[in-house]
């Protein structure tokens, strides 16, 4: 069923609360509802108003739960759900003692199609329904990927993870490979349904000049499709690029000289920045990609938020398997807590902005996915504000929404996620 009247509290932005004050940029609703017709969203208000206007629509009433778009996931790694949360490595020893051996079983279609199926799986039961997700160097990894979206009705981005240097032999292409089979993968996938192609050279010191060039000459074939990569996670991994890349100005550098720096670029991390790549980023008009609990569990360091938010998109994200939570709750209150650090308190309207519409807009698909908009697709999550007794009793006291909001954003988790709509069709509960 994909026409339905679904009844709650409901939030709404009309413009970032980055840009205005809160109560100018989000609409509360305490008896709310979202008229959803044909898969996307054809009306947001008063319960009492939805009612008169849409008398033929099927009532799904909620209560007093949260309706809010889905979350959007803009940087995570389906390979890696099986080795999420592994202990006491930083980034360079974490890809070889964890991550390559992990990715290396992914050589098995069969076990690809398990492990997208259930990242999928897990990410819907946590209230997230777009993902943007590196693959393997398997072509294969890409495919499971898209079909296990593509049967559960969902938008999601991703593409072939490319390396020719710094792993181990079988995760290993080389500059031509990864071109075709980019290329190829582009062709089978990109706007086929809802999937959407993203270019994806792992990061600087795992690619050859020829492989980055090589990327960078298919993406200005294809300019349609994002690009998604890594950059200044982690100190050792800058000064690990400045020695395979004595020519270039920065990091950012290496991927410019590529052709791999424009608007539809998707940069994860960026939290080690130098003025000049800030000034590049905004300049292209790309985005960067903030991963609080994957920044803090592997060491990395503290995103500021704050002084990149005015000058270029930043989308958010679990970064799953660095990061430590598949929960995009969960991320928020990371980066609740890395803005404190500092010395930003964002609004829980921030949070949550950056968690569904900022994300959207960083992949381009902003009025499409991440917004309660007539007209965007009905990808909705329903909030229990009260999920765990520790939850309820704080939201109990609460004066308005982002009051009511805020434990939910700090403490919860799945608990909380009462309810998922994919395309207007609500998501089956594991049994
Ligand atoms: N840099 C290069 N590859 C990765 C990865 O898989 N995870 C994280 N967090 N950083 C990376
Ligand atoms: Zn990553």
């Amino acid at each position: 069923m994909t026409d339905a009247l679904i009844l709650g509290q409901t939030l709404a932005f009309s413009v970032s609360p980055f840009d205005v004050a809160v109560e100018e940029a989000a609409r509360h609703e305490t008896h709310g509802a979202v008229a959803v017709r044909g898969g996307r969203i054809a009306a947001v208000g008063p319960a009492q108003d939805l009612r008169r206007d849409h008398p033929d629509l099927p009532v799904t009433d909620m209560g007093e739960a949260l309706i809010l778009p889905g979350f959007v996931d803009a940087h995570m790694h389906y390979p890696q759900t099986g080795i999420v949360a592994s202990w006491g490595k930083r980034l360079i020893d974490w890809l070889n003692g964890y991550t390559f051996p992990e990715e290396m079983r992914l050589a098995d279609p069969a076990y690809a199609a398990e492990v997208a199926a259930r990242t999928l799986d897990l990410a819907l039961a946590h209230g997230t329904t777009t993902l943007t997700s590196f693959c393997t160097i398997h072509p294969h990894s890409v495919d499971a990927l898209f079909e296990a979206a593509a049967a559960r009705g969902m938008a999601v981005v991703a593409g072939k993870t490319c390396m020719d240097r710094n792993a181990p032999e079988g995760l290993r292409d080389t500059a031509l490979s990864a071109y075709d089979d980019s290329k190829a993968l582009i062709d089978r996938w990109h706007g086929t349904g809802r999937a959407r192609y993203a270019i994806t050279p792992r990061f600087s010191p795992t690619s050859t000049p020829e492989q980055l060039k090589a990327l960078g000459a298919l993406w200005a074939e294809r300019p349609d499709c994002l690009m998604q990569t890594h950059l200044s996670e982690q100190i050792e991994e800058i000064a690990w690029v400045r020695e395979l890349f004595p020519g270039a100005r920065d990091y950012l550098d290496t991927y410019e000289a590529a052709g791999l720096l424009g608007a539809r670029g998707l940069y994860g991390h960026a939290i080690h920045l130098e003025p000049r790549e800030i000034d590049r980023l905004a300049e292209v008009g790309a985005a960067v990609v903030h991963c609080p609990t994957s920044n803090t569990f592997i060491g990395s360091g503290l995103f500021d938020t704050a002084g990149l938010v005015p000058r270029m998109p930043v989308g958010l994200a679990t970064d799953t398997g660095g990061g430590s939570n598949f929960s995009m709750l969960r991320t928020m209150g990371a980066a609740y807590e890395v803005g404190q650090l500092r010395g930003a308190a964002l609004h829980p309207a921030q949070l949550l902005w950056l968690a569904t519409e900022g994300s959207a807009r960083a992949l381009h698909m902003g009025g499409e996915i991440g917004t309660l908009t007539p007209g965007a697709m009905a990808d909705l999550v329903a909030l229990d504000l009260a999920s765990t007794p520790a939850i309820a009793q704080r939201a109990v006291r609460a004066e308005d929404i982002w009051e009511a909001l805020f434990p939910t954003i700090m403490m919860g988790d799945d608990r909380a996620v009462a309810r998922v709509w994919v395309g207007g069709a609500a998501v089956a509960r594991p049994a």
